[in-house]
């Protein structure tokens, strides 16, 4: 008899299976068949990454052959995979036994950053050639889809019988087409495919369309009934879509369409169960009437996501009926939305002849962890093998935006197996405020709670599962209080933090009285959660002696991590060792937000003398952390009739949240640089912070300066409006009725280095082993931009050593103190000034020995220093120049995208991007990062749309209800040029210029 615990695995097995182990199996046999591995990685857990994936191999007895699919282990129930083999990534290829072909060419293309979903993409790659050993682009895009990037998807159901042969019956007549209940998305789809109905082909395509628009091949792999998404981006050209789910089915002649309308708010739209048997085809059914039957349905809805559902799901209908009835050009039916392949050149200097091959500077090389990272044998934080005794750590989040906590109960918590502790702002001996540039919020909440998910407390148990299910007991009553969410609130009940900001040059009211025109508007950009894959996370391992704890954070702040632990401990820094090795994706969220988990972490195990682990699940790290600011933009600007501009006067508002964190710093940014490119004689530009009931907003990739483009170029579209400048009806635009296209440029500038100075510096520390390996530290965080693989390139060719003796273990607080955090884009340059001279102070000590021995080799020259007693270990700062800004950096960019204007749909045909990045030290990094932050950007302006209710509660909970960019987002022809022959004249470090925010502007 087939139960759970007699499942087979003949590859590997990963605790990602795990949370659903519990409901099927005895603990301890859970325990017993889990095999730790660490490639598959939990980066949702709501099957919406591929993160997890792994490979199911099973054997067909009807067809005598093996059917390989991908699945997202982390919402797989177990005994799916009875029967089946079961590969992860280590059972495919890793450095000690040798690659696999995939591996290797992710290695070679550079096609790895952070590497946390990578062994995901490795997986759904490898499962494609053995089913398909010459697949064509479109089968990797699709392979990949779910791997690469977090994707649409939603709860999906599987059918436990998936085994039960009448439940998988498929059958076809000219009349009907039936599947079981238990077909999957991509059998349906193979089978589809191969149908041959006369006259029915524009059909079939659509309706293959339609099930390739569901989620992801892996989940397509299993689900057999989607609550999804249907691939319309949220937000459209003028207001925002709703999502649905569209399927079209053909029923001889005439087809059926299954609607299912999903907004954040979950409504589930079932338009045919509201008509009568006869009318269940489009073509007896008028549009006025579908949209009457959809906004009855959605009468409680608000009024503007009601009209967002019936316009799209209306646009939806309209489109398949055209294409149907072959009313559209050829153009416009599905068939031209199916695969035009992406394709990409990628243009920069190669390096001279007459440079030695040993010199590894200004050469696209991988990074030197590439092959852990793509074999899954790279750790993260949560891959960190257990300690003995450790013990589990989960929050208690606050569920008010604003209100007086009454009571915190925690009897029941108490009464809760395996609860060791629980603590909340009684538990600390030092502070409990915290807050980069000021500390004006709280760890726990003590009396109130100012947005909703505030931490108020947290339980500490023997096992997560413990600790999860113990935090869900706390009861904790409100006064609630009328919370200030939106920027409006705020500016009407004067809600700011600090004042006014206000940059002012020229004259204002002369300008705008030479001006010939002055127009105003407003403008305003959203929220944008950082979604890096790996979430915040601590481990905090208490020693015996003196307070010491050692600390393993996912960060990109050393110092801030060590100061805030330090703090509130109440023990001195250094006492607190916090070590790094590498975060899975930062994007400035990880510069002050890991402290909401490190230092509960830190606490629980310095009270209970035992190591903690505590990792935020995604709805936990997308409810506490902070986001890109929000702003708004109120611009009046005068220009002449030639269209010059005259003068400018813009109200900045910023959605700082509860808090201050960076945001003025922010904030700063924007108003120095909302002129881009553009001069204007006469300027005055005032900016307020806004505090608010929401989460306190951070740090983000570009740090205030998008919001200031997409202010500035909105400005100059509507200059140009009004001027009639620039829109043009092409013979495209005439000859299709819903699709249309439009192209856009801009250009964009950055500075490299902080305008406080005293940030600009940096320290690095070299030893020298005696068999000539190099070890370097330095203060600098390898996020998955490639900082150590462009580290060791600099102190290859400053050490003249190949680059195989230099290795970076990791960044740590008793290394490297003081450090700079990893942000701004500064680091390489900062990092690479201070190994520069670190290097140099090494290659001056072997200096005496080379000039007595011009002939020896490194190693030599190494022993002959040591048997002379001179150290080979130096420790130096990089300090570069006065400090404030050393250069600029420039980029241009321009898209093509095509939009269709009945459900909101787009593509970017084309984009080209050019950047001068001086002479790069490594252009496979430098175009990758490009490529990643301009899909960044792109998902600002054009995919995700982060939401709260009325109450203050973060609606885009998770990667379901926040969608992001994924593979079929990229631009169909994407290009990448590094400026040729332009070495910075300033350049810190070997003519090249950092680079890495920069590009998400353009
Ligand atoms: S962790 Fe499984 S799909 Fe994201």
């Amino acid at each position: 008899m087939v139960t759970p615990s007699t499942a087979i695995f003949t590859q590997s097995y990963r605790s990602c299976f795990a949370p659903l182990i519990p409901l099927l199996t005895s603990k301890k046999k859970c325990h017993e068949i889990i095999v730790r591995l660490t490639g598959s990685k939990n980066a949702c857990g709501q099957g919406n990454c591929g993160a997890c994936s792994v490979l199911l191999s099973e054997f067909d007895h009807k067809s005598q052959t093996i059917r390989h699919v991908t699945v997202n282990s982390c919402i797989t129930p177990l005994f799916y995979v009875h029967g089946c083999a079961v590969t992860t990534v280590e059972g495919i290829g890793t450095s000690r036994d040798g690659l696999h072909p995939v591996q290797k060419s992710l290695v070679q293309m550079h096609g790895i950053q952070c590497g946390f979903c990578t062994p995901g993409m490795v997986v759904s790659l490898c499962c494609l050639l053995r089913n398909n050993p010459t697949p064509t682009k479109a089968d990797v895009e699709r392979a990949i889809e779910g791997a690469t990037t977090n994707h649409d998807g939603g709860p999906i159901i599987f059918i436990s019988c998936h085994r039960v042969e009448e439940l998988q019956a498929i059958s076809v007549n000219d009349k009907k087409l039936e599947f079981g209940a238990a077909v999957t998305f991509t059998k349906m789809e193979d089978h589809i495919r191969k149908l041959e109905i006369e006259g029915a082909k524009p059909v079939v395509s659509a309706f293959l369309a339609c099930i390739q628009s569901l989620a992801s091949d892996q989940l397509r792999n299993v689900a057999v009934k989607f609550v999804g998404f249907y691939k319309t981006p949220r937000k459209r050209p003028v207001g925002s879509a709703g999502t649905t789910t569209a399927l079209v089915l053909d029923t001889g002649g005439h087809f059926i369409a299954y609607l299912e309308g999903l907004s954040p708010k979950i409504i589930k739209l079932d338009v045919f169960s509201y008509l009568p048997e006869t009318e269940r085809t489009i073509q007896s059914l008028s549009l006025d009437k579908f949209d009457r039957i959809l906004r009855k349905r959605l009468s409680e809805e608000k009024a503007e996501t009601r009209d967002d559902l019936v316009n799209l799901s209306a646009g939806v209908l309209q489109k398949f009926q055209a294409v149907v009835n072959e009313t559209t050009p050829e153009a416009e039916s599905p068939h031209s939305e199916l695969p035009i392949h992406c394709r990409s050149d990628i243009i920069f200097d190669e390096v001279p002849d007459s440079q030695p091959q040993t010199d590894p500077v200004w050469r696209p090389l991988p990074q030197t962890t590439a092959e852990d990272l793509v074999s899954g044998q790279a750790m993260f934080i949560d891959d960190m093998p257990s300690y003995q005794n450790e013990l589990h750590l989960c929050l208690v989040l606050g569920k008010r935006a604003r209100a007086k906590l009454v009571h915190v109960d925690w009897s029941a918590v108490k009464a809760c197996p395996g609860v060791v502790d629980w603590i909340d702002h009684t538990s600390l001996n030092g502070r409990n405020m915290w807050g980069i540039m000021a500390a004006d919020e709280e760890i726990f909440a003590s009396k109130e709670v100012v947005y909703w998910g505030q931490p108020i407390g947290a339980v500490v148990a023997e096992s997560r599962e413990q600790a999860t299910h113990a935090a869900e007991k706390v009861r904790i009553d409100y006064e609630e209080m009328q919370p200030v969410l939106t920027i409006e609130d705020a500016v009407k009940l004067e809600s700011f933090i600090e004042g006014a900001v206000v940059i002012e040059r020229g004259d204002g009211t002369e300008g705008f009285l030479r001006s010939n025109q002055v127009v105003e508007g407003t403008i305003g950009t959203g929220a944008q959660e950082h979604l890096y894959l790996e979430t915040n996370g601590a481990i905090g391992v208490p020693k015996r002696e003196q307070h010491e704890i050692e600390m393993f954070v996912t960060h990109q702040a050393p110092t801030f991590i060590q100061k805030s632990i330090a703090s509130c401990l109440g023990i001195p820094f250094n006492r607190v060792i916090v070590r790094h090795k590498r975060t899975g994706g930062a994007f400035g969220g990880k510069e002050s937000q890991p402290v909401k988990i490190c230092v509960p972490v830190a606490l629980a195990a310095q009270r209970t003398g035992r190591p903690v682990r505590g990792i935020l699940t995604r709805e936990q790290d997308m409810a506490i952390t902070g986001k890109r600011h929000p702003y708004q933009f109120q611009y009046k600007i005068g220009f002449s009739k030639d269209g010059v501009l005259q003068a400018l006067e813009v109200k900045v508002y910023s959605n700082a949240g509860c808090s201050r964190d960076v945001s003025l710093e922010v904030l700063d940014c924007t108003l120095n640089f909302i002129e881009g490119c553009y001069a204007i004689p006469n300027v005055k530009i005032e900016g307020r912070l806004c505090k608010t009931n929401t989460v306190s907003n951070t740090s983000f990739r570009g740090f205030g300066i998008p919001q200031a483009y997409v202010a500035m170029e909105t400005i100059i579209d509507h200059v140009a409006h009004v001027l009639k400048i620039g829109s043009k009806q092409t013979v495209f635009h005439r000859k299709h009725s819903y699709k249309k296209r439009g192209i856009a440029m801009m250009a964009i500038r950055f500075q490299m280095g902080y305008p406080v100075s005293l940030l600009n510096q940096s320290t690095a520390l070299v030893h020298v082993y005696l068999d000539g390996s190099v070890s370097l530290s330095h203060g600098g965080c390898e996020i998955g931009q490639g900082l150590n693989m462009k580290i060791q390139q600099i102190a290859s060719r400053a050490l003249s050593v190949p680059l195989s003796k230099i290795h970076i273990a990791e960044n740590s607080t008793n290394t490297v103190a003081n450090a700079t955090a990893t942000v701004g884009s500064c680091t390489t340059d900062l990092v690479g000034a201070a190994v520069l001279n670190a290097c140099g102070e090494i290659t001056n000590r072997l200096q005496p020995f080379k000039e007595k021995k011009p002939n020896a080799s490194w190693e030599e020259l190494i022993i002959d220093a040591y048997l002379n007693r001179i150290s080979l270990s130096v420790m130096a700062q990089g300090r570069p120049g006065d400090g404030g800004v050393y250069y600029y950096t420039y980029g241009a960019g321009c898209s093509t995208v095509e939009i269709d204007c009945l459900t909101g749909e787009h593509k970017v045909l084309s984009t080209d991007i050019v950047m001068d990045v001086g002479r790069s030290l490594n252009p496979g990094i430098d175009v990758g990062q490009i490529e990643g932050a301009f899909m960044q950007g792109y998902g600002m302006m054009a995919v995700e749309e982060w939401t709260l209710n009325d109450r203050g509660e973060v609606e885009s909970k998770n990667p379901s209800r926040y969608r992001v960019p994924d593979v079929g987002n990229l631009p169909r022809d994407f290009n990448v040029t590094l400026l040729s022959d332009s070495p910075n004249k300033q350049a810190i470090v070997y003519s090249s210029k950092v680079i890495l925010q920069q590009k998400v502007f353009t």
